[in-house]
């Protein structure tokens, strides 16, 4: 389904740390992102999914440069935004036209002293994509329309609309200035239940429309699995899995993923009974100092003596299938 698209978004050995004061003069770092690389094709709504604390949002941002990445390589539709060897800088003002982020909290992400027309046309200033004010009130109208809200509310703050209300207005700022890619950032994780399909479905249109490509970000997989084309894996940092959505859902690979996927829930009984939980031992590890070789082995059912040693590589397992885990090695 996705093999003949083409690669928009390749990112290589990404790595991302937050430095820390521990004390007078004494700095360490979060690892928050470690060594990860994957691809996202023309098109694609691409899954990231991962417990609280893995790294979805440092590696979502560090990939539009929204945080500085530490080293690595970002490259979008095969030029460098991002590359620890090139001491060129890449025009960013381009690329932040190209690739938009929608955040996971909407009321946090809208300045409050702003009117929504103003929100949305901030975008449209900075990029001069109107000739003049009619063109500018006439985008944002559009805007508006397009995400299923009006010119009446043009005019008015954020803290006048609904959690709902607001991630439409956090998404027509996204799309103001004609992106092709959008990282999606647990858009609809703090809306409520009855309104998430909603705006699941209104950014699926959009892409159908104008063809975006999507990197999706969840907590778990039941939410990501039927929008995405394929999943990737995170633990404390590290990618561990790519797959074909269904591939990762049927066939996963990694123990880590296998853990993600046990608990998620299955309409049918008869499978759900048949489906056994795994519960992980112990507790996640700090990314202040993570374990050394797999960073899952403290908490692996299968880890072997090479798991504390080596950091396992990310492989191509099965076509289109990669995992990083010793468990595959020869
Ligand atoms: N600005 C920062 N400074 C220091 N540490 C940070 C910063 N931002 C994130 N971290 C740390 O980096 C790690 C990854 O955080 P991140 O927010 O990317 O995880 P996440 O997978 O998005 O979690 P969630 O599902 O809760 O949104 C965490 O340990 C977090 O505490
Ligand atoms: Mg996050």
């Amino acid at each position: 389904m996705t093999e003949d698209k083409q690669d928009l978004v390749v990112i290589k050995n990404l790595k991302k740390y937050f430095p820390i004061k521990t004390g007078f003069l004494k700095k360490t770092y979060v690892q928050a992102v470690e060594n990860v690389s994957f691809t996202i094709k023309k098109g694609e709504t691409f899954g990231l999914v991962g417990e609280s604390g893995c790294g979805k949002t440092t590696l979502g941002r560090s990939i539009i440069r929204l945080y500085e990445p530490t080293s690595g390589k970002v490259f979008y539709d095969g030029e460098p935004v991002y590359d620890d060897e090139e001491k060129k800088q890449p025009d960013m003002l381009y690329y932040r036209r190209k690739m938009q982020i929608i955040f996971q909290d909407p009321s946090a992400s809208l300045d409050p002293r702003m009117t929504v027309a103003d929100i949305i046309g901030e975008a449209i200033d900075i990029h001069k994509l109107a000739q003049n004010k009619q063109e500018r009130f006439e985008k944002i109208i559009a805007l508006l329309d397009k995400v299923g809200l009006n010119s009446e509310h043009a005019n008015r703050y954020p803290h006048e609309f609904s959690g709902g209300q607001q991630q439409r207005i956090g998404i027509a700022r996204a799309l103001a200035v004609e992106p092709e890619f959008i990282v999606c950032d647990e858009p609809i994780s703090a809306l409520d239940v009855s309104i998430q399909s909603q705006i699941v479905n209104m950014l699926e249109d959009m892409q159908a429309d104008i063809g975006l490509t999507y990197l999706f970000i969840a907590h778990d997989l039941s939410v990501v699995r039927h929008i995405s084309n394929r999943i990737g894996v995170m633990y404390l940092g590290n990618l561990v899995e790519v797959g074909e959505s269904n591939e990762i859902y049927k066939n996963p690979l990694h123990p880590y993923s296998k853990t993600l996927l046990s608990a998620v829930p299955v309409p049918d009984p008869k499978v759900s009974r048949a489906r056994q939980r795994i519960i992980l031992q112990g507790e996640i590890p700090s990314p202040i100092s993570p374990p050394p070789g797999c960073r899952f082995h403290t908490r692996c059912p299968y880890a072997k003596p090479i798991c504390k040693e080596a950091p396992p590589k990310f492989k191509e397992l099965e076509p289109n299938h990669y995992a990083a885990c010793h468990l595959f090695s020869n």
